[in-house]
């Protein structure tokens, strides 16, 4: 009997797809990140950062979305960068001058729109930190400084184990700052080095109602992610997950914003799903609940194990973080399996979505 064999097969170590390998290669690629920081060179970069005139935060799709959860840890410490979407550089192009420190966020190194927002600023005397995941990338070798993530190469076309390991840097370069100003930092850094733990357990258990949901999703034509403070960035990556593989027209905003005017959409059974991951800001988030459920709204979220937030939602996924530096982290890992999930609902394969390339070399 002949058994079925490709060499694509043996590359997805028994998967059926890349990006689920790759979802469930993150604990692993962040023990390889949090094992490989050099605490020197973040403590360099960070006292670059905490001495700039301005801070630019710049990347494109989850890296920028990377880039938005750094920002949110910044302003803790009254550093207030400007985050800019890499294909608006030009937009801010007044600003940039000597003195000034940007963060350019690349998986690929390779992104048309970063080289050239970097390339831009440091014609005008800004310095440039690269995080990237590619070693020897144009942005990489054109940059001031450079920051590896190590997630290992990724094939999917959405961004998983990428971005992850990205917050994972970034939360760490947030700690080196925090140390060069003096304080104790000893317990985020068990935090971070508890993190490729905590992602498997909440692989464990998350994936089960991941998959449970998708099978509710699947019809919807539209759906809200919604955060509010740290949690915004990641309903952000969230929703940009489920519309690039799922081909749902999935939008985030700012909890309170949707009352802005994208609230009018709802209606019996329009899905809300709602990112608890950030403590500083689920009280208000809670309202945005109820006023959703008012207007038939299945309100979904992402809410912390041992909570009573579960019981106030349509469909809760709990989630085990530990502190403020994992959540976001650990909360984005149903939402890509969500996505995931919703994708192979739809008969899609979610590793060669339409209309889109793992990188983007055009303007
Ligand atoms: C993420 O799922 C996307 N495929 C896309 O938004 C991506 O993050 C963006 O193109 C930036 O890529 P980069 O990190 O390689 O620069």
């Amino acid at each position: 009997e002949e058994i079925p064999w490709s060499a694509e097969m043996a590359t997805k170590g028994g998967y059926p797809h890349f990006m689920l390998k790759e979802i469930y290669e993150q604990p692993e690629s962040l023990a390889t990140t949090v094992a490989g920081l050099e605490w020197p060179l973040l403590e360099t970069a960070a006292n670059t950062l905490l001495s700039a005139r301005n801070v630019y935060i710049v990347g494109a799709g989850s890296s920028l979305h990377a880039g938005l959860a750094f920002l949110q840890l910044l302003l803790r410490i009254k550093v207030t960068p400007v985050p800019i979407v890499a294909s608006e550089y030009a937009t801010y192009e007044q600003l940039f001058d000597k003195g000034d420190v940007a963060v350019a966020i690349s998986q690929s190194g390779e992104t048309i729109d970063t080289i050239k927002a970097v390339r831009t600023m440091r014609e005008k005397g800004v310095r440039v930190l690269a995080v990237t995941n590619v070693v020897g990338s144009t942005i990489s070798r054109e940059s001031d400084a450079v920051i590896y993530t190590r997630a290992g190469p990724e094939i999917g076309v959405a961004a998983t184990k990428t971005f992850t390991t990205q917050v994972a840097t970034l939360s760490a370069l947030y700690v080196a700052a925090l140390k060069t100003l003096g304080y104790d930092t000893a317990p985020m850094e068990r935090e971070i080095k508890a993190l490729p733990d905590l992602v498997r357990k909440t692989l464990e258990n998350t994936a089960g109602a991941a998959k449970d949901l998708a099978k509710r999703l699947k019809n919807k034509p539209s759906a809200y992610y919604l955060g509010r403070g740290a949690a915004l960035p990641v309903a952000m990556e969230g929703a940009l997950k489920l519309k690039e593989v799922a081909y749902i027209h999935a939008e985030a905003y700012p909890a309170g914003e949707s009352k802005h005017g994208p609230i009018a959409l709802v209606e019996e059974g329009f899905p809300v799903l709602f990112v608890f991951s950030d403590p500083n800001t689920r009280e208000k988030t809670l309202s945005n609940v109820a006023e959703m459920k008012a207007r038939g709204a299945y309100t979904i979220g992402t809410v912390p194990m041992k909570s009573d937030i579960a019981k106030r939602l349509d469909y809760a996924i709990e989630v085990p973080e530990l502190g403020e530096l994992t959540a976001p982290i650990l909360h984005i890992v149903p939402l890509q399996l969500l996505a995931y999930f919703t994708a192979v609902e739809k008969g899609y394969d979610p590793d060669k979505p339409r209309n889109l390339a793992k990188t983007v070399t055009v303007e």
